[in-house]
């Protein structure tokens, strides 16, 4: 490529993820250099400690723990941010874009609380931001909504969009363990958080569904929208229960646009075996768009892990590179165009499976039926599951047929108060 200047780059975090870019930026530097035009060079790596073993390793001189090496460098041209956290990261987005110097991220929560922000900033002083790496690792999800699928009004996603937890929620079902014994294998894998309480208790998936939603509904969805409930009180005996009744327990993230509002909700969700999110199990994810032109539309593929987050990184990066070596302007994504109010949760709709403990006596499914009537909730079926006769209490399983978010929570209350119900077990909403 003779002497064609390079654009350098600077990456900030060397982890699971920044690991497998700086080793994609030395094995792919041909063919990203001939899809750029000219050599992408990474110049500098911010990291906490230089002394730590990585991946992969980078000359002494790269590494650095000072982030002024990055952002003050007038030839460093584009920032990639893999540090993950809302802070330092976001501060240094923001300073990197304040510079005119382009940004690529793989930080949903950064991207869900202050995208459109962010790309106004970018804008002010030419500077793009990418986040292709944000939702679904290397599945492409933010391009088909940047183009693909802008001719649809779209008005649903739904989506497995956390790997940890489908692959804890696979092996509780598959292995029936417990949630404790399989997030160590997450973590091994590279596929959680730096703090997992973010995939397990479902921020991760909030974040990743208010940035999806906010692209499928071109409105603004606040993380703060989204309703979360996490996997910690799953247990291995509700997958057996769901098995028998023709059911798969997903960590689901579910985006509709119904009467000019929006509803956001990330929580666990029993899915029939028929539909195919029923079927993606371990670090997978899917997400199915259903738009007025294309009908449904699934997106499949790895979710989370060094390699395919690696690949939509360097996707983006790819296209950045190539605008600042040909001197082009880059467009700007995430700009909501409306600002559809996000329904309370209490609104919702849906079923529900309860499984309670109950004392074994004539007389108490009377009254827990008789609760649930009251608060205009039909029930679908009830079974009793096990029975422990010393200590005269069952456990039972029942489903209910739809019926409001609200209802429902007033009846868990009135149930929750008999003095023949020992222990509200859990408490799973149903998707048909
Ligand atoms: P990680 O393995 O924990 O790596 C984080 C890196 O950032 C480390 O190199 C760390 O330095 C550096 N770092 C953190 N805080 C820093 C600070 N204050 N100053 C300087 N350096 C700092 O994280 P990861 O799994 O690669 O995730 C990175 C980002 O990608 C996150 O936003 C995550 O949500 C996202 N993401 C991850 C995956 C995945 O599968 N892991 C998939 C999609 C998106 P040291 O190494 O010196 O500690
Ligand atoms: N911790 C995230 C997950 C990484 O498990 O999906 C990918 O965003």
């Amino acid at each position: 490529m003779g002497a064609v200047a390079p654009v350098y780059v600077g990456l900030l975090g060397v982890g699971t993820v920044g690991s497998g870019v700086a080793q994609a930026l030395v094995a792919k530097q041909a063919s990203i250099g001939e899809l750029v035009g000219c050599p992408v060079v990474l110049k500098r790596a911010l990291v906490q400690d230089t002394a730590k073993r990585r991946a992969t390793a980078l000359e002494a001189n790269v590494l650095t723990t000072d982030a002024a090496m990055i952002m003050d460098d007038p030839a460093i041209a584009v920032v990639i941010e893999l540090m993950g956290g809302e802070e330092p990261a976001y501060s240094l987005i923001k300073t990197a874009l304040g510079q005119g110097k382009h940004v690529v991220t793989a930080n949903k929560e950064v991207i869900a609380k202050h995208g459109p922000s962010l790309v106004m900033l970018g804008e002010e002083h030419g500077a793009a931001l990418r986040f292709e790496a944000s939702v679904g690792g290397g599945i492409p999800l933010i391009a088909p909504f940047r183009h693909s699928l802008l001719a649809n009004d779209v008005s649903s996603v739904h989506a497995i969009i956390n790997g940890t937890t489908n692959y804890i929620l696979t092996k509780m079902s598959r292995e029936q363990l417990e949630l404790a014994a399989v997030l160590k294998e997450a973590q091994d894998l590279g596929y959680a958080e730096p703090d997992p309480s973010y995939d397990i208790e479902g921020d991760d998936a909030a974040f990743k569904l208010a940035i999806l939603a906010s692209l499928a509904f071109r409105t603004r969805v606040a993380p703060g929208q989204v309703f979360r409930e996490g996997i910690t009180n799953l247990s291995a005996r509700d997958f057996r229960y769901a098995g028998e009744l023709g059911y798969a327990i997903k960590l689901l993230a579910t985006a509709k646009q119904r009467g000019g509002a929006v509803e956001a909700r990330v929580h666990p969700t029993m899915i029939s075996e028929d539909r195919i999110l029923a079927k993606v199990d371990g670090v997978f994810n899917a997400v199915e768009v259903n738009g007025d032109l294309t009908g449904r539309v699934m997106f499949y593929g790895q979710g989370a892990g060094s390699l395919p987050t690696t690949s939509a990184v360097v996707a983006d990066l790819i296209e950045l590179a190539r605008a600042v070596h040909l001197g082009l302007p880059s467009t700007p994504v995430f700009q909501p165009q409306r600002d559809l109010p996000v329904m309370p949760m209490d609104e919702i709709q849906t079923r529900y499976y309860v499984r309670m403990t109950v004392g074994d006596k004539p007389g108490v499914l009377a009254q827990i039926a008789q609760i649930l009537g009251d608060c205009d909730i039909s029930i679908a079926s009830v079974i009793q599951k096990e029975a422990d006769a010393a200590a005269q209490v069952a456990e039972i399983v029942l489903m209910t047929h739809l019926a409001q978010e609200s209802a429902m929570q007033r009846a868990l209350t009135g149930i929750a108060r008999m003095s023949s119900v020992r222990d509200i077990g859990t408490v799973i909403r149903v998707e048909d």
